[in-house]
């Protein structure tokens, strides 16, 4: 049994509540978890309870690695200053980095998140350049800084407000060949949606911009794990650079070995981009992010500081890291156990009306849900339910896209085939569930049911019993019913 925790899950889901801004969204928000410990690919809740993890990217080689552990509390003990002093942990830590990378690129500039790493790059790539103006992804999210969020459309764009795209950003077509202008069967879709991005670019040369940067990720995760077709990369970065551009590859959920394989995603590509910007599973959840560049974009920047950046625990943290990403061969691991994943989905894809697309690389997957395969329609509602439906059997999963209907699974690299077996039959059972009960609401074609309304998802948030239904979406779904009101009730009485 686990310790007695100090406060329970009632006082700290009130105190949360109450001193927490409302904005900072939980994971399953109608039912959150208190998650006491973790281990491995595994969460431990407060009651003790498992959960197997296939979301946390940051717990790259498994939560809690001793290795990692015991790295982080050996130099805690002995120095953590802010980075002004020469330790041999940052410069260790920079070559050992460096290694990993094509040649060009062996120049660190360390930091604490991804989002201050992606700043970092734009501002090294306007120093360069000379250029301010930055191309992105219509389905991009680059992080959480005020620059960030002008080149993340796809959050931006969820929200709803009157956001106004700025001058200086400019937005290519996500190139996705399942929901996209081109799909896979056309002849080299990789070049007919670089032509796509040239117009954009051509565009804003029209309007007398020049684009001092392309950001991209080269699996683009906020989407839900679209891998852009060959070609593609090799094209724009071509072009960008000829108009007097660099490329940045945005590898903070790609990186570091997910792929498989290879140790970075734009290597899947064969391009090497200008500049690399790292973050999230460097640190294995400890606050650690990089920019690596080359030498003369390097010394393009005037002065630069970052008070936690290059820390020496943070340092001696992302050098445990690599270490343990060599010593137990998590690469190879993450093209195996991601293989398994992605060909369990695919298996199964045909039995289930739902399952528009399995994609994906290594251990970055993504399930499509639709509400047919011939309209397409995206199952906003069933990817939600389906992934509360997989906490009732202790699995952790996510949803990613633009509409939210994209299943996603980017877990520790230490997860196994047993746990993608276990990931794919219980999915299976859980869609099948799903896919029956729409139908037996008499959603004799599922398009029926309405878009993406959290009070569809009925769960009782003190019990942790989940009832979860699906039913057609009507006006009277507008006025709050019996359920949605007793939820209500059950908060109110948390607070
Ligand atoms: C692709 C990508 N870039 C940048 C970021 C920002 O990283 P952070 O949240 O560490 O600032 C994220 C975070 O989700 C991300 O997914």
């Amino acid at each position: 049994m686990p310790e007695k925790p100090e406060f329970s899950f009632r006082q700290t889901l009130h105190m949360r509540r109450n001193f927490i801004g409302k904005s900072c969204k939980l994971h399953f928000e109608a039912a959150p978890l208190k998650i006491s410990r973790a281990s491995r690919q595994y969460l431990y809740d407060d009651t003790g309870q498992e959960y197997l993890d296939c979301i946390n990217n940051t717990s790259h080689v498994g939560h809690c690695h001793p290795h990692v552990v015991g790295a982080g509390q050996e130099q805690m003990a002995k120095l953590c200053c802010s980075s002004g002093f020469l330790n041999e942990q940052a410069s260790l830590y920079a070559k050992h980095l460096v290694s990993t990378l094509p040649e060009s690129l062996c120049v660190c500039f360390f930091l604490s998140s991804g989002s201050e790493a992606n700043d970092l790059a734009l501002r090294l790539a306007a120093s360069f350049t000379k250029k301010k103006d930055v191309l992105c992804f219509d389905g991009a999210y680059h992080g959480n800084l005020a620059t960030l969020v002008e080149i993340s459309p796809i959050r931006y764009k969820r929200l709803g407000t009157a956001h106004q795209q700025k001058e200086w950003v400019h937005i290519a077509p996500t190139p996705n060949t399942f929901r996209g202008k081109f799909d896979a069967s056309s002849e080299n879709p990789g070049l007919l949606y670089a032509n796509e991005t040239i117009k954009v670019i051509e565009k804003a040369h029209r309007n007398g911009r020049e684009i001092g940067a392309f950001i991209s990720e080269h699996v683009i995760s906020a989407s839900g794990m679209v891998v852009p077709p060959e070609n593609y990369f090799s094209i724009i970065y071509r072009y960008v650079r000829e108009q007097g551009g660099i490329c940045i590859a945005d590898e903070v959920q790609c990186g570091l070995g997910r792929c498989g394989e290879q140790y970075w995603g734009f290597q899947l590509h064969n391009v090497v981009p200008d500049i690399v910007t790292i973050g999230k599973p460097i640190g294995n959840g400890y606050p650690l992010a990089a920019v690596i560049t080359t030498k003369e974009i390097a010394d393009s920047l005037g002065d630069f500081s970052s008070t936690f950046g290059g820390n020496p625990v943070a340092c001696a943290v992302g050098r445990a890291v690599l270490e343990v990403i060599d010593n137990e061969k998590l690469v190879s691991s993450a093209k195996n156990v991601g293989k398994c994943l992605k060909d369990g989905f695919k298996a199964i894809q045909h039995k289930h009306p739902m399952m528009g697309d399995v994609r994906g690389v290594g251990m970055l997957i993504g399930v499509e849900l639709v509400m047919d395969k011939e309209s397409m329609k995206p199952a906003k509602e069933a990817a939600e339910i389906l992934t509360y439906k997989m906490k009732e059997r202790k699995i952790i999963l996510g949803f990613e896209g633009k509409d939210k209907n994209v299943i996603v699974l980017s877990p520790p690299l230490c997860f196994t085939t047993d746990n993608a077996r276990s990931v794919v039959q219980n999915f299976s059972e859980v869609l099948t569930n799903i896919e029956t009960e729409a139908a037996s609401v008499g959603l004799t074609s599922l398009d029926n049911v309405g878009s993406n309304n959290s009070d569809n998802v009925t769960i009782d948030v003190i019990t942790d019993q989940p009832t979860i239904s699906i039913h057609a979406f009507s006006d009277e779904d507008d006025e709050e019913d019996e359920e949605s009101a007793a939820k209500r009730a059950r908060y109110e009485e948390v607070d």
